[in-house]
């Protein structure tokens, strides 16, 4: 594979929501240029099947592969659950291919045994039952236990989130009993991290949230580093596109990136 180190991070997710991803990437990466893109005018996948996502996931990794990306980095838990592995057979061997589910079961793997893992996400992401298959394959005696919290994404993109309303759908989905016993719950979704002090503050700080951004970060930063792949120019300046743009997508896109940040409006075909 013939990959330089100035060449960008590409990052993509349905929407806005993976910039929680990205800009954990901006942190531990500063010096990185990212390329995201974000899936604005198909959102959301996590109601979408295996095949859309898949096509989807196909045509923007094409424009990560046009921009000369050295990764593409699916930020999108209902992707990575869905389309990974037809990324890989496509595009591996072109550019490096990362998703948000491995690095997490691998932070399972050095970190717990013997316990009971709680994992939420979207219907995409919790039917396709991929982080409860990586787990009983890499972890020692965890058991895993997947719930879908549909109505999260929704709540959080309106701006529900320090409120009764809010309160009351973590209440309703966290008291499920599937989730009793949990040391720890994975926030598989790009959004939840938005949520994580009322989601630690419901379990009365029991229990650990697993915030997959973190993780996935200083895993991108050791596959580039262990290929020689990390910028050296220190520019580190990024591009944000969308497939459809509004005012609230670019309202709500400086509660995930946590800045004002510009974005493009790109059209795939
Ligand atoms: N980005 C999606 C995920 O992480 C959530 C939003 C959607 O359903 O498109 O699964």
């Amino acid at each position: 594979m013939d990959l330089n180190p100035e060449q960008a991070i590409g990052i993509f997710d349905s929407g806005v929501g993976g910039l929680t991803v990205a800009h954990a990437i901006r942190q531990i990466l500063p010096d990185e240029k990212l390329i995201y893109f974000g899936d604005t005018a198909h959102l959301p996948y996590g109601d979408k099947s295996k095949d859309t996502i898949i096509r989807y996931s196909k045509e923007i990794s094409n424009f990560l592969l046009e921009k000369s990306c050295k990764t593409i980095v699916i930020a999108c838990n209902s992707a990575s659950a869905t389309a990974y592995e037809d990324l890989k057979k496509d595009f591996e061997g072109r550019l490096l291919i990362l998703n948000v589910i491995d690095p997490v079961v691998n932070y399972l793997k050095n970190n717990f045994e013997d316990t009971k893992v709680g994992v939420i996400g979207t219907k995409a992401t919790i039917n396709s039952g991929a982080y409860e298959k990586g787990i009983l394959s890499e972890c020692r005696n965890i058991t895993p236990v997947s719930m879908a919290t549909p109505l999260f994404v929704p709540m959080i993109e309106e701006g529900f989130i320090f409120d009764d309303i809010s309160n009351a759908i973590i209440r309703s989905y966290l008291s499920s009993p599937m989730l009793k016993d949990i040391s720890s719950l994975i926030l598989a979704c790009t959004h939840y991290p938005i949520i994580k002090n009322q989601i630690n503050k419901f379990f009365a700080f029991n229990v650990e949230i697993i915030d997959s951004a973190k993780i996935v970060a200083a895993e991108l930063k050791d596959m580039l580093q262990s290929r020689d792949l990390l910028s050296r120019s220190g520019k580190g300046e990024s591009e944000f596109y969308l497939s459809d743009y509004t005012e609230h997508f670019a309202k709500i896109a400086k509660t995930f990136f946590e800045e004002k940040i510009s974005l493009r409006k790109v059209s795939l075909k």
